[in-house]
């Protein structure tokens, strides 16, 4: 503080008086404040939320008309929270968008410090994705995994447009503010090889094996989670499996959560929203809001959510508790 405000400060009568030097300094009485710091509970501003795959592939039709890959390094549409003035966050550690390249584009390679991955929904062949100079194609149902920092760029090689379901941990990154960006100096990254698999690519074939192995859950589901935290450290992703006429026990935890449906189709109730869900189909499903899903047909639902920034911090509460094996 300067002399003017030592001497204010001496020069001050009352509470009153005081209370505009604080605020001329930038400083605040912790008894003093505009809001409350401390919450007996979660109270996420973000909504429980629903975009449809059939909407937003017209939308990005559309747009195609306009913006071509030269203009936009990504055709993407972002699935944004009606919280306040964001235009971005999907929840509040996690943005969701949906993506689509048409025949004979291709995405220039860049890399980013957030974690990226993709869900494919409607793919032919010649559709692939270049990571770190892996080529790995991207068929229907295939989640493929771009890590912190690691080259990406993708390609349609195909004759029909191919869409898919972005899910990043950009909204984490913007919190804590390590964000770094580069575009590819050459704009494309050379293939360097072809594997039959990688533990960056699960091919839906791959995962719906690992989700029959699971037990299934009192509730009736089956849940697989992918073994992918070693390159994702900021999401936990995984499958929930609902066959016809199951409902997922109603729970809730302080994790943020976005659910990307491969398959089926049904109902989901997210805190006070009751919505009909199908494939393609993004919901979220924000902290401590009770979520429960239930299937009408035969259904797969992808997940990703924010439990690994929780769990090392003891900041992860699951609502109810889960009950240990006696
Ligand atoms: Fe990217």
């Amino acid at each position: 503080m300067d002399q003017d405000a030592t001497q204010a400060l001496r020069a001050a009568s009352s509470l009153d008086d005081l209370y505009a030097v604080f605020d001329t300094n930038r400083m605040t009485a912790g008894w003093h404040k505009k809001r409350p710091s401390l919450w007996r509970e979660p109270r996420s501003d973000f909504r429980p939320m629903h975009w449809r795959y059939g909407e937003a592939a017209l939308a990005l039709d559309r747009a195609g008309e306009w913006v071509g890959t030269e203009l936009a390094e990504r055709r993407n549409l972002l699935l944004f929270n009606p919280v306040g003035d964001n235009d971005y966050d999907t929840v509040r550690t996690l943005v969701a968008a949906y993506q689509m390249i048409m025949p004979g584009e291709h995405a220039y390679a860049h890399r980013h410090t957030p974690n990226a991955l993709r869900v494919v929904l409607d793919a032919g062949p010649g559709l692939y994705t270049v990571v770190e100079g892996v080529k790995l194609p991207m068929c229907e149902g295939d989640v493929l995994l771009t890590p912190n920092w690691a080259w990406h760029s993708h390609y349609n090689e195909g004759n029909r447009p191919a869409y898919w379901i972005d899910m990043l941990d950009v909204p984490f990154v913007h919190l804590l503010e390590p964000m770094f960006y580069e575009q590819h100096p050459d704009k494309i990254q050379p293939v360097t090889s072809e594997p039959n698999e990688h533990p960056y690519a699960y091919p839906l074939a791959w995962a719906r094996e690992q989700i029959a192995a699971c037990p299934v859950q009192p509730d009736g589901t089956r849940r697989f989670v992918l073994p992918a935290t070693q390159h994702m450290p900021t999401m936990k992703l995984g499958y929930t499996q609902l066959p016809r006429g199951t409902a997922s026990a109603p729970a809730r935890s302080t994790a943020s959560r976005v659910f990307a449906v491969l398959e089926g189709g049904g109902t989901a109730q997210i805190g006070d929203m009751r919505t009909e869900w199908h494939r393609g189909d993004v919901l979220a499903v924000p902290s401590w809001t009770a979520f429960s899903f239930t299937a009408d047909e035969d259904a797969i639902l992808f997940e990703a959510n924010d439990e690994p920034t929780l769990v090392p911090f003891n900041l992860l509460r699951v609502d109810p508790a889960p009950v240990l094996p006696a």
